[in-house]
């Protein structure tokens, strides 16, 4: 039986008795805004036993600060300015989360993010195919409808791709959906996310989540919510950066879940991976649900037969869109 995921079980988790496993987790961009928090909820989880904290400045501070939280695992910060910094950081790695790069700013979009975070991502997967090239890679730079593809080319350049390893991190979306339908269902659930991380890409399934009933004004509005969840963050912040806070509560979601999953637990989230399902239509990475295991992806399920017309819709259009940036991320490494 596959559990799914609640928001509110990793925060009980997370401070609860140390369990026995060695987990090497390295955050690279461990200084920014998301970066500081992850490493901090990282740090808290007793399933982390080494944290490798990497930036191109100011992740002493941050590894001497997480560092005095009372779990039995040991942090090191290094920066672009130490001698084989980034190596060290990422040395028997199990996970890496990346989340160097630039953030938005109001009126922009995730694309637009491309032309500073493809080299940066581009060269940081370089260090991990060549350093840890068996670890899991957990991409949050955006845009992620691009970035996994980068982070793929780079693998298969390097000869050690393997697709089970790569996910695009879109629990975001996910946690978005749970908590802006919450209120009308009066209770969290799981809201099934699929698609990319992008807009129109982002599809909620809220056919599948038991007991809701939308109105079609309901329906539309949570869709649209969700989709530009992201916005509304950005507008809050009024240039000073994107999601941070709930980005790294997120992204230590999803790190927990392939820890949990490496432990022997069964597993179900939802990612951005490698996947066959829309083969036939020239598409090669789609969020869905994947059942994770040790060696991270275990299976990738089709979305549910039940799932509605309107979603089918969406689905169709978000194709479109996912082909045309992962076109762009493969390009980006092919010619470079
Ligand atoms: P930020 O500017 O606060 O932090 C980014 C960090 O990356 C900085 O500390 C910077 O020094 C570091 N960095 C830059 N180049 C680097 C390199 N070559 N090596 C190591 N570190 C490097 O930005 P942020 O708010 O933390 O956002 C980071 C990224 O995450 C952005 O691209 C943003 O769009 C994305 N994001 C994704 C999601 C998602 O759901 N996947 C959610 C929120 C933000
Ligand atoms: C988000 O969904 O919050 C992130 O992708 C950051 C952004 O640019 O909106």
């Amino acid at each position: 039986m596959f559990a799914t995921r609640g928001a509110i079980k990793l925060a009980a988790r997370s401070f609860s008795t140390a369990v026995p496993q060695q987990s090497k987790v390295a955050v690279l961009g461990a200084a920014g805004g998301i970066g500081q928090p992850l490493s901090l909820l990282l740090k808290a989880n007793p399933r982390v036993t080494e944290l490798g904290l990497y930036d191109i400045h100011n992740t002493p501070g941050v590894a001497a600060d997480v560092g005095h939280i009372n779990t039995l695992s040991n942090v090191a910060g290094y920066t672009a300015k130490d001698t084989d910094g980034l190596k060290k950081a990422l040395e028997g790695a199990e996970l890496v989360v990346i989340p160097a790069g630039v953030p938005r700013k109001p009126g922009m979009t995730r694309d637009d993010l491309f032309n500073t975070n493809a080299s940066i991502v581009r060269n940081l997967a370089q260090a991990c195919a060549e350093v840890c090239p068996k670890a899991k890679l957990l991409i949050i730079s955006n845009p992620v409808n691009s970035t996994v593809p980068i982070a793929t080319e780079v693998f298969k350049k390097a000869e050690v791709y393997d697709p089970k390893k790569i996910f695009g991190v879109t629990t975001l979306d996910l946690l978005r959906a749970s908590r802006f339908v919450g209120d009308k269902l009066g209770r969290i659930a799981d809201v099934p996310v699929v698609g990319g991380h992008a807009g129109i890409t982002i599809i909620p399934l809220f056919s599948q989540v038991e007991g809701l009933e939308l109105s079609k004004e309901e329906r539309d509005a949570l869709t649209y919510r969700v989709q530009f969840g992201g916005d509304e963050v950005v507008k809050a912040k009024d240039g000073a950066g994107s999601a941070t806070l709930s980005m790294a509560f997120a992204g230590a979601r999803f790190a927990d879940s392939l820890l949990r999953a490496a432990a022997g637990e069964d597993v179900l989230e939802w990612a951005f991976v490698r996947t066959d399902l829309y083969k036939s239509e020239g598409l090669e990475f789609f969020s869905t649900y994947v059942k994770l295991d040790k060696d991270g992806v275990k299976e990738i399920l089709p979305l549910p037969a039940s799932i509605s017309e309107y979603e089918k819709e969406l689905v169709k259009n978000a194709i479109v869109e996912l082909k045309k940036s992962e076109a762009k991320g493969t390009a980006f490494v092919a010619g470079n």
